[in-house]
């Protein structure tokens, strides 16, 4: 199969959502647009339960919106299904999930493994790119350790080795520092830095550490539905798009 390879880039327009709950529906995003252009470092921050992971899910096709449409490298992701969506996701996203989602009966390298062997990748070449991802994050002699022998901050750093060891062009992460000491917080954030000098990944990165997050190219915040954007410091990280591929909501909301 193949897919779009131009830019990898993050599109979404008019997103909305609202949870059913008995006869009651709660409203999380209202027509949400965001974009971010190749090797560009997006934070998002906002309060809890403001929308920040039902909106990285709909970003990262883990959930669909009620309204708007997502476009990923140029790929309008409603148009896929079943086995295209899930090969498209395996090949395109890595995803780091709030609350990590370790599968408790492997290994912590079998786990970093997970997205190779799903595309099909060579077992031993992958293990040797698994155990240098978890040295690179401090994990070189946990490599054996099932989730349940791993402390919360492992864990942590043993789903960002998931995410990133098929080098996929888009990245999303829900807290990754969320569980991490300062220390671990910033090897973390660099390994996001190093990625994407080297593979142009576009990251976007949710969070509810404000020094991280002013690190990033640029900050949205999401409040009552809505997602707007903040300056940053001048002394950013990631790529700033060029100005053709800014829109509405790269400068604020339209
Ligand atoms: N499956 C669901 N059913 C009903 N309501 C839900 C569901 N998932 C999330 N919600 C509600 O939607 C809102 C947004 O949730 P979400 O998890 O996206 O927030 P968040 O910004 O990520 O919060 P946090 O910073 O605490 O992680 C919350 O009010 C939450 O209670
Ligand atoms: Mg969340």
């Amino acid at each position: 199969m193949s897919f779009a390879t131009a830019s990898p880039t993050i599109l979404a327009r008019g997103l909305s959502k609202a949870y059913r709950s008995g006869s009651r529906e709660v409203p999380v995003l209202r027509g949400v647009d965001f974009v971010a252009a190749p090797g560009e470092l997006v934070a998002i921050v906002g309060p809890s339960g403001s929308g920040k992971s039902t909106l990285l899910h709909i970003l990262g096709t883990l959930d669909a919106a009620d309204d708007g449409e997502v476009v990923l490298a140029g790929q309008p992701v409603a148009q896929l299904r079943g086995e295209a969506l899930a090969a498209f996701r395996n090949k395109m996203i890595g995803f780091i999930f709030q609350f990590h989602q370790l599968l408790p009966d492997f290994t912590a390298l079998e786990n970093v493994m997970m997205p190779g062997r799903i595309a099909g990748r060579e077992p031993r070449e992958l293990a040797r790119e698994a155990a240098a991802l978890l040295a690179s994050v401090g994990l070189a002699d946990r490599q054996e350790h099932f989730p349940n022998q791993l402390s919360g901050g492992e864990c942590q750093r043993v789903a960002l080795c998931r995410a990133l060891v098929l080098k996929p062009p888009i990245l999303l992460a829900d807290e990754p520092t969320g569980n991490l000491d300062p220390a671990s917080g910033e090897t973390v954030f660099r390994l996001f830095l190093d990625l994407q000098t080297q593979h142009a990944t576009t990251a976007v990165l949710v969070t509810h550490n404000p020094e991280l997050a002013r690190r990033c190219a640029r900050l949205f915040v999401l409040e009552n539905g809505v997602l707007r954007a903040e300056n940053t410091r001048s002394e950013t990280f990631g790529t700033q798009p060029p100005p053709s591929s800014r829109t509405a909501s790269s400068d604020g909301p339209a």
